[in-house]
């Protein structure tokens, strides 16, 4: 019936002007003229009265339709529907008592509507437009400007543009100038695969899209730009995960004339800043730092969590005489007591058990302190100095859990770290509202490629060594650190950065030992090398994730949720369906050609 007689048209804006947003009118503005326009979010019928909740991407408006008002508008508000779009001028009046909503800046007032138009109509949406919505993630993103709409995401968004408008600021004041690099370029080794790019005028050749702007902003300091940044998009073609995008933007920076110091109180300013002027929240400064080989032994990992103080410790000397075969033959046994812990079911000992096999652990030895025996598969294998010895070391009390790992040396730290972080959580010893920034330094300057059996660069191949690590370097390169040092958030690595090379006899022996001869060093990097030649300054610098910050300050759990088109684990685009095939003309003018797709199984 309510069809028939709502056949609303669709008018014009016309000369229509928005006086204001919808989450801005207060018992202030009572009885002025005003004008919205935005999206209905419901309609609600009280029989003589229809109320609309009127969004936009500022908030909500209650609005009213009323005989009084206009019996006109009251008869058409009836065809309005969920995301038509409207305009509308009305009258400020504030809600009666019982109708306030204190959970809105608007919530104490409504407007009451002498005239509306229709805007345009809306088929009805996948989901609703609301912050609760419980939909497949898939289903947000193929309909991403719908999503967009609801105002969790919405609020990312507009939290993210401060955040770089502040950043932006910060580094003006600071004399950076902000300089745009090439997206069509060569190969940057920053350890991912390349994203290419064929080229058509030159057959055969392609361009790589930017791992990152390493070696420009390197150059941009040969030229005296002493200080650069850019906000800017990097690609790297790596397997995903909730923090990682195969798209994503760093803020990056250089210097010129700086030690680590010199890079690393300005990064901490920029973040301190950051965190005050757009969360309003100090950070004390300067931040905590750890060496890399610290956070290891404490932590496990390279990106320590610091907000709970749950330590992981190495009990090799206790247990290298154990009748546990085991524990006796290990490169490295790590143990960490949960005080309390001893709470924890069988099934959740088990669960935590296939957690770290993740992480290349054949199992998870346990052991329960009780009042009056150690409860563990293991126990029988201790003996009684090696029970006295773990228990002054890891000051085990009544109630604990105490969890082993045994094995390579980086599989134990990596299961125990990850591992670390779970039970942080299940024990709730992470506090929320808290952000924890670490620097950790000193890194090894290299890492073993046990696929290519060579040695590569940790960070990158522009990393200067530690002072007197050149030596290092060139008799044993397991042992020399980098003058590198990466900025990590409550568990996540979100910038990191280095003191570089800035000679090129010293790039040149970097290369060597990365197994880079002097052929392909000079076709992949002759230029960098020849402008380490002309009186390039010592420099160095700095980049954050600028995603993950974001996803961190607003405690998101993904960084999709702070890119406004995200892609998927599968490095597609569900709205538009990149990547796509093309046509065989494209093809041809590229000069490509498609070999056979490899047959299933
Ligand atoms: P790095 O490779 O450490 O350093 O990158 C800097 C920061 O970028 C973020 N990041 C990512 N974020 C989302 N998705 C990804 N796939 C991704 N990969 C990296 C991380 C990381 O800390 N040129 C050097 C910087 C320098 O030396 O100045 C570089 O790119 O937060
Ligand atoms: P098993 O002798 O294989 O039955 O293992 C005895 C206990 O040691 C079980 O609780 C296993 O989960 C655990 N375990 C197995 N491999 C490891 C390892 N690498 N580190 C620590 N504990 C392990």
């Amino acid at each position: 019936m309510q069809e028939s007689r709502s056949e609303l048209q669709i008018k014009p804006l016309g000369w229509w002007v928005r006086s204001h947003h919808c989450n801005e009118l207060t018992l202030e503005n009572e009885g002025q003229n005003v004008c919205l326009m935005g999206w209905v979010q419901y309609r609600r019928d009280h029989g003589g009265l229809i109320f609309i909740d009127l969004r936009d991407r500022h908030g909500l408006t209650q609005v009213v339709f009323t005989p009084d008002a206009s019996a006109q508008a009251l008869e058409e508000a009836h065809g309005l529907r969920s995301e038509y779009v409207m305009a509308l001028k009305g009258v400020v009046r504030n809600r009666p008592k019982d109708m306030i909503n204190p959970n809105l800046k608007t919530g104490e007032i409504e407007v009451e509507v002498t005239e509306f138009r229709l805007l345009n109509r809306s088929k009805t949406p996948p989901f609703i437009i609301e912050d609760r919505v419980d939909v497949a993630e898939s289903l947000r993103l193929k309909y991403r400007y719908l999503d967009l709409r609801r105002p969790a995401i919405a609020n990312n968004l507009v939290f993210r543009s401060q955040a770089v408008q502040n950043i932006r600021n910060f580094l003006h004041e600071n004399d950076f100038v902000e300089i745009e690099t090439p997206i069509l370029t060569k190969s940057t080794p920053e350890g991912a695969r390349d994203f290419l790019v064929p080229s058509r005028p030159n057959q055969g050749q392609f361009y790589a899209l930017p791992q990152s702007p390493q070696l420009f902003k390197q150059l941009l300091m040969c030229s005296g730009f002493d200080r650069y940044y850019q906000v800017v998009k990097c690609f790297r073609d790596e397997d995903l995960r909730a923090d990682r995008q195969p798209e994503f933007t760093q803020v990056d920076l250089e210097m010129s004339f700086v030690d680590e110091e010199g890079v690393m109180s300005m990064a901490e300013g920029l973040i301190a800043d950051l965190f005050k002027n757009v969360s309003g929240q100090e950070l004390e400064t300067p931040f905590t730092r750890i060496s890399y080989a610290q956070a290891i032994a404490d932590y496990g990992l390279d990106k320590p969590d610091i907000r709970f103080d749950l330590k992981l410790k190495d009990v090799t000397h206790l247990v290298n005489g154990s009748d546990f075969r085991l524990f006796a033959e290990a490169e490295l046994v790590k143990a960490m007591a949960v005080p309390g812990g001893s709470v924890l079911s069988r099934k959740e000992i088990d669960d935590f058990t296939d957690f770290v096999k993740v992480y290349g652990a054949k199992g998870l030895a346990w052991i329960k302190i009780k009042e009056d025996e150690w409860q563990s598969p293991i126990a029988k294998f201790l003996s009684q100095e090696e029970r006295t010895a773990l228990t002054a070391e890891l000051e085990l009390q009544v109630g604990d859990i105490v969890f082993f790992q045994a094995g390579a040396a980086d599989m134990v730290n990596t299961a125990l770290g990850y591992l670390r972080v779970k039970l942080g959580e299940r024990f709730d010893l992470i506090p929320q509202d808290v952000f924890a920034p670490l620097w950790v330094t000193d890194f090894p300057l290299f890492e073993w490629d046990e696929e290519e059996k060579r040695w590569v660069a940790r960070h990158h191949p522009f990393t200067s060594p530690k002072d007197g690590h050149f030596e290092l370097m060139q008799t044993s390169p397991g042992q020399a650190l980098a003058r590198a040092y990466d900025l990590v958030l409550n568990g996540n690595e979100v910038g990191g950065g280095s003191i570089r090379i800035h000679n090129s006899d010293d790039q040149e022996k970097m290369f060597s030992v990365l197994g880079i001869d002097e052929n392909e060093a000079k076709s992949k990097f002759g230029f960098l090398l020849q402008a380490l030649e002309y009186g390039a300054p010592p420099h160095g610098g700095l980049a954050f994730g600028l995603d993950r910050l974001i996803m961190l300050m607003t405690k998101s759990s993904s960084i999709r949720d702070v890119i406004a088109f995200p892609k998927t684990q599968k490095a597609s685009c569900v709205m538009t369906e990149a990547p796509s095939e093309v046509s065989l003309k494209q093809l041809r003018e590229l000069g490509l050609k498609h070999r056979e797709k490899p047959k299933e199984g």
